[in-house]
């Protein structure tokens, strides 16, 4: 198995395209990258493994690759962790710490953390053919792993029964493992439960349901408090779909509701295709209905979404790969390709009665740590009016991400522009637009830069967005290929990959037709 990554990728020479290369973004070296998978806390470390082809940068030979970090934004790629070999492909699963060494293989001092991922079979396996679970363990807190003697430790005999996400239940069953998967050309959600890890039994289905024409991958399940009250428990139920999410293709949805230990029953608000939108005969309809579904992001680039197991304080983060199934394999970087989201904190508020997730990018490094790299202040500004004018914002120092904060009173504005990554003359860039006669925040990329790598790149995706008192609040992060918009405290997020083709992009706030109040505007750095 060794001598199968020591004949891994080549180091290869950096090309015209690392000035795409993230600063605060995990990227594999030089290398390919698809899910976040295992992502787990352990003794003061962000573990994150990953969907890898350790041998190129377009999908293939799927093992898991590895990465950690200290404050979720400055990570270090570390050997494969899980390698595929001739009889099966590593695919997505995530990690548990084994406290009570259920499992047997650490001790109850020293827990092993136990990876339950998907084996993809191939011809040379008896069970070629199939997905099941697996399992590989580590006692050297994550830094090398051995695959369980026993495998699979659960089949079904099905072609696309993958993507275990497993937590440990404590509540009215009692005290196990749940382990949440998908069948995902059925569209269901199937749920299992294990008291040792290696044997499992079945428990429930749940889906189809809201989106639902395509397949559903990457499931996840946790509890959150609603605004913080530990009376008020809801579950979050991920389901990411591919294609058929509503900015086109691949995508995350949520649903909001209760889980007995047995069975998942979405809150009726969180349901809006009971039986799946698919069954929906008239497009119009059904691509309305897409846009009352829960989505975790409403851009192009956020897809395969799972949460962190073992963060303390029960804080929940999760993670997304910033890519699209559409064009993934033909984005134009090299030698790496794809990276993932940054990292998002998660908590349920209550919007007219009903509980849905607000995201915040972790910015601050957690925990704090001496030597971390800070956020410097590049420009402050009081409230100002802008009128029928465009204002420009600081640039990226080289090697960093911006950040940009802004809290805008649209006013009689017919148009607030965000204009990102642009050109002096405004006619390119990335446009993140507030239309205040339609109340939608767009996210324009058609005239970004280089989109002809791929006929679905070219884009514009639109959300209904209330305003607060009659103010947008937007978090902006903008690094080298890359837009991640927060508006609303992070009740609504858009996520789209982008490749200026210039080398000094600017960034641009205008008005059109009319006069907008600017309340707050920060500009800051991270390296
Ligand atoms: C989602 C996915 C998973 C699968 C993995 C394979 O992007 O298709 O369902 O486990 O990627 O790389």
């Amino acid at each position: 198995m060794s001598s199968y990554i020591d004949a891994a990728r080549p180091e290869t020479a950096p090309s015209e395209t690392s000035r795409f290369r993230p600063a605060i973004h995990f990227t594999a070296r030089n290398t390919w990258l698809n899910d976040p998978n295992g992502l787990v806390f352990y003794d003061g470390v962000y573990h994150l493994f990953f969907q890898n082809n350790p041998y190129g940068n377009v999908w293939g030979h799927m093992s898991w690759g590895h990465a950690t970090s200290r404050d979720l934004l400055h990570w270090t790629e570390h050997p494969v962790a899980i390698a595929c070999d001739e009889e099966e492909d590593i695919y997505s699963g995530s990690v548990v710490v084994d406290r009570g060494n259920t499992s047997g293989f650490g001790t109850a001092e020293a827990p092993a953390l136990v990876a339950i991922y998907t084996s993809a079979y191939k011809t040379a396996s008896e069970h070629s053919g199939t997905q099941a679970q697996s399992l590989a363990y580590s006692t050297d807190a994550g830094m090398t792993w051995q695959k369980y003697g026993n495998n699979p430790v659960l089949t079904r005999n099905s072609a696309n029964f993958r993507d275990p996400k497993v937590f440990r239940y404590e509540g009215d069953q009692g005290s196990c493992w749940v382990m949440v998967a998908v069948e995902a050309q059925h569209q269901k959600v199937v749920f299992y439960r294990s008291e040792d890890l290696k044997s499992w039994d079945f428990l429930s289905n749940f889906g189809p349901a809201n989106a639902d024409a395509g397949e559903w991958e990457c499931p996840d399940l946790f509890p959150l408090a609603v605004d913080g009250d530990p009376e008020n428990i809801k579950w979050v139920l991920i389901v990411n779909v591919n294609p058929g999410a509503v900015a086109g293709g691949s995508g995350g949805q949520y649903f909001v509701g209760n889980f007995d230990g047995i069975s998942f029953t979405p809150d009726p608000g969180s349901v809006t295709a009971p039986e799946g939108l698919a069954s929906l005969s008239q497009p119009a309809a059904a691509s309305a209905a897409l846009q009352q579904c829960l989505w975790l992001d409403w851009g192009r680039d956020c897809y395969a979404s799972v949460s962190f197991s073992n963060v303390p304080d029960g804080r929940r983060i999760l993670i997304g790969w910033m890519n699209n199934w559409d064009y993934a394999n033909e984005l134009p970087t090299d030698p790496w390709r794809s990276s993932m989201t940054l990292a998002r904190e998660v908590r349920l508020t209550a919007v007219n009665g009903s509980a849905r997730l607000i995201q915040q990018p972790v910015l601050a490094g957690a925990p704090a740590e001496e030597g971390l790299p800070t956020a410097a202040d590049l420009m402050d500004a009081d409230t100002f009016e802008l009128r029928n004018s465009a204002l420009r914002l600081p640039d990226a120092v080289p090697g960093s991400a911006l950040i940009i904060e802004a809290d805008i009173l649209p006013g009689s504005a017919k148009r607030f522009d965000v204009r990102l990554l642009g050109s002096s003359d405004a006619s390119k860039g990335i446009v993140l637009s507030y239309d205040t006669a339609s109340a939608q925040l767009v996210l324009d990329r058609r005239q970004s830069g280089n989109t002809g790598f791929h006929g679905k790149f070219a884009s514009v995706e639109s959300v209904p967005v209330d305003l607060e008192n009659g103010v947008l609040k937007l978090l902006i992060v903008v690094d080298h290929c890359s837009v991640e918009v927060f508006a609303q405290g992070g009740a609504v997020v858009l996520t789209d990959l982008v490749f200026p083709d210039t080398d000094s992009p600017e960034n641009w706030l205008s008005v059109e037709e009319g006069s907008a109040t600017i309340l707050k505007l920060a500009v800051s750095t991270l390296f």
